[in-house]
């Protein structure tokens, strides 16, 4: 069976990182008879560049056939001062919309030889392994009405609308209590239940699909605000933390910092699974487009070779091969091999074709 992987490389170090993970692909291919085929497609900046439109209907088209899309980031100073619906963040937001991508998954897992490149003490980060499961397809992010309107006075108003429904809360419940039975066993539920009643109704639905499906584990409620405070302070009380699409996009960057630096940190975002065993799936590297690197050589590939190692796990059932993966990187970091972002004093600096090189190196001494 050839699986059909669609690569959306997008803006600033997007493409960069994503040749170095098609590399890695290859391994795979030529090592482990993994069988892929390769397409290529715009999408973010570069799109809008070339096609007027950051999310093409074709490219669209292209990821709903796919098994599974490989997205590199989106964004870039030059196209700030386009108007909101042609932003090339409207790119990645149309295809999570569009293939109903709601459960988002981005591990914090730091790396045993990273924990002195944290911002925090190491015994705080040292063997942190926490999993936040963001909802991705409601609330602010697309509730309407989302608009600038003009007051009589000639004033602005603008409206973002949190919005969820009883079904969206219970979808992402089950995914977040169903990972965690893999893991610890441990779920906390963060949303601000003291000031939106979006909050109230999330620890509501948490609570009922708790009670009548998973009472075998521990489930715990925090407000996202003191979240985001433990999170510095004592980030290893968590294990699999859910939460709704805003607070998500907050608490996971604050994670990522955790583990040392953004350049680390993959995740997937995935749709329910069809009668027919098809499940919707984009696999991405979090840190973005990070242009002021862009081009240089110098941005670190391992959060999009991460998420490919998530996408053998979640899309192609291959646990041991996204396993080799992640032991490869664990092995380049402990031999001191280091990007930019992560480098500290005495160990070797890489650029991104190098790390990636690193890498390959360290499967074919893995494999064998
Ligand atoms: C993320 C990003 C996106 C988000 C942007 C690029 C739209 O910050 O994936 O976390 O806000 O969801
Ligand atoms: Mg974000």
């Amino acid at each position: 069976m050839t699986h059909q992987i669609l690569l959306t490389p997008g803006d600033g170090i997007g493409p960069e990182v994503i040749d170095e993970t098609q590399r890695v692909l290859g391994w795979f291919s030529r090592n482990r008879n993994f069988a892929f085929h390769t397409e290529s497609a715009p999408i973010g900046g570069i799109a809008y560049e070339t096609t007027g439109n950051p999310a093409p209907d074709e490219t669209i088209a292209k990821a709903k056939k796919a098994d599974a899309v490989l997205f590199g980031a989106v964004g870039g100073p030059q196209w700030d001062k386009l108007p909101f619906d042609q932003k090339p963040e409207r790119g990645i937001l149309r295809l999570r919309k569009d293939l109903e991508l709601f459960a988002n998954l981005r591990p914090a897992l730091c790396f045993d030889a990273l924990k002195d490149a944290s911002s925090l003490k190491p015994e705080i980060v040292s063997g942190l392994d926490i999993l936040i499961v963001r909802e991705l397809t409601g609330g602010v992010y697309f509730g309407e009405p989302k608009e600038t309107t003009t007051l009589p006075n000639g004033e602005k108003r603008a409206v973002d609308t949190q919005v969820y429904t009883t079904h969206e809360i219970e979808r992402i419940t089950r995914v977040a209590f169903e990972l965690a039975g893999l893991r610890s066993r441990r779920v906390t539920s963060a949303e601000k239940s003291n000031v939106m009643v979006t909050g109230v109704l999330w620890r509501e639905v948490v609570t009922k699909i708790h009670k009548e499906e998973f009472p075998h584990i521990e489930l715990s409620h925090v407000l996202a605000d003191n979240c985001a405070m433990q999170l510095v302070r004592n980030p290893k009380q968590y294990d699999v933390i859910v939460t709704d699409n805003l607070f998500g996009d907050v608490l996971s960057d604050e994670a990522a910092q955790l583990t040392g630096s953004i350049g680390m940190l993959p995740s997937a975002s995935l749709g329910a699974k069809q009668a027919n065993g098809k499940q919707a799936a984009l696999y991405e590297p979090i840190h973005g487009s990070a242009p002021d690197i862009a081009g240089k050589g110098v941005a670190n590939p391992i959060a999009c070779i991460l998420s490919f190692a998530m996408c053998l796990r979640y899309s192609f059932g291959r646990v041991e091969d996204a396993q080799l993966v992640e032991r490869a990187v664990d092995r380049v970091l402990a031999d001191g091999y280091r990007t930019a972002d992560i480098m500290q004093p005495g160990m070797t600096k890489l650029g991104t074709v190098q790390m990636t090189e690193a890498i390959l190196k360290a499967l074919d001494k893995l494999a064998v």
